[in-house]
């Protein structure tokens, strides 16, 4: 049996965290994957999560199955927290909100419902360039995707004028898929009043717009700054499909707690698209993962947890921000030729360097740096340790 299976290629992100751990020599970096260290490079457990864990033990919870779709408590909260307490779009019960395997399993699961359900146009227009998981996705569910321009190479920043004419062209009712905040890879995000012309364009093309918040909190340290986009859109009238995540802002990476919205119009539709989830949650992995579920809830419903929380997301946002100021000096300090302000004009945990690949290739191999082909590096895993030699490293393959 499977002598037919072919051998794949390891993950763009993921396999790079392999071949990092394969390598024994003392200076090596992990810049790979997208997740926070602390300024040792640990791991961070944020302190409101080691108390949301105790308070959890405490109450002596059992074990039985949650409903498919996650427990309500915890899916009132999250929404809450991406649309706004006092959203009216939650008000009037038109959001179908479940719990979702974090941010990859909301996005396969409205994914899957597009192929499944999507009456116009079901053809997913991504940004170039986007998360590598992103067309894989679309791939494995043989669902058409294609690319609207977003990064301009030139600047290092957001090209509003070529997504514009780009977004424009794509015909009626397509999907687009948006990060909302801390754009993944590049780290650039458009600003409140280029927000105002994507909705525009996308409201005029009837384009149905699915967002990708993984790093709320990240981009700016505020999450509902970090929500503008998000809050925007359904401000003025679209019926978004949102995928949240909790891997990064609550630092719960293993935990798998996500969670997945449609806005639907009015209660009765989202009860309708409810029911049509549950059977597509059913047949996939039956219901979700009660423990991290558990603690986002606790954290965002306990008034003093979720102000420790807010100050735990602060601190990472902050730490990142520092590190980019430190490597930016650095590597302008060795004398370097090029321009470095991108770092340090760039947000969220993501540093989109420029880096050719073969100069990320010499980082890997003569300095032990790792990092994604495409020169991102995730700032979060630089620490005051580290920074002077990755500067140095980055100085030396550029010059
Ligand atoms: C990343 O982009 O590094 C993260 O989102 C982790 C992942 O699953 O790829």
């Amino acid at each position: 049996w499977w002598s037919n299976v072919q051998m794949g290629p390891p993950d763009v992100i993921l396999g790079i965290t392999e071949a990092y751990k394969r390598d024994t020599d003392p200076k090596k970096v992990n810049l790979g994957v997208g997740a926070y260290r602390d300024d040792q490079g640990k791991p961070f457990i944020l302190p409101s999560v080691r108390k949301a864990e105790e308070i959890i033990y405490k109450k002596g919870l059992n074990h039985e199955y949650a409903p498919i779709g996650g427990e309500a408590a915890y899916t009132d909260a999250v929404a809450k927290l991406a649309f706004g307490e006092d959203s009216p779009v939650l008000k009037n019960k038109s959001n179908c909100t479940v719990q979702t395997l974090s941010g990859t399993g909301a996005l396969r699961l409205g994914l899957e419902f597009i192929t499944k359900h999507y009456a116009k146009n079901k053809e997913i227009w991504l940004s170039t360039p986007t998360w590598g998981n992103h067309p894989q996705i679309c791939n494995t569910l043989n669902l058409s995707h294609k690319k609207y321009r977003y990064f301009d190479p030139k600047t290092n920043g957001f090209d509003l004028k070529g997504a514009l004419e780009d977004i424009s062209k794509i015909p009626e009712g397509s999907i687009i898929l948006l990060h909302a905040c801390a754009h993944n890879p590049t780290g650039v995000d458009p600003k409140p009043e280029e927000w105002k012309q994507l909705s525009q364009v996308i409201k005029d093309k009837k384009l149905y717009p699915f967002f990708d918040m993984a790093y709320q909190g990240f981009a700016t340290g505020s999450v509902d700054n970090d929500a503008f986009a998000v809050r925007l859109f359904v401000q003025e009238g679209h019926q978004v499909m949102l995928a949240q995540s909790f891997a990064k802002n609550m630092g719960l990476y293993g935990e798998r707690a996500g969670a997945l919205t449609f806005l639907c119009g009015d209660e009765e539709a989202a009860a309708r698209v409810m029911s049509q989830v549950k059977i597509m949650i059913r047949t996939m992995y039956s219901n979700p993962p009660l423990f991290g579920a558990r603690l986002v809830h606790e954290i965002l419903t306990d008034p003093q947890l979720k102000a420790q929380w807010l100050k735990d997301v602060k601190l990472m946002a902050d730490r990142i921000i520092d590190m980019r100021t430190k490597l930016r000096a650095g590597i302008e300090g060795a004398g370097n030729k090029h321009s470095w302000k991108h770092i340090t004009d760039q947000i969220g945990m993501f540093c989109y360097t420029g880096l050719k690949p073969d100069q990320v290739e010499r980082l890997t191999k003569d300095f032990h740096i790792y990092l994604t082909k495409d020169g991102r590096i995730s700032v979060a895993g630089i620490s005051s340790n580290n920074v002077d030699y990755i500067a140095e490293a980055m100085h030396k393959v550029t010059s």
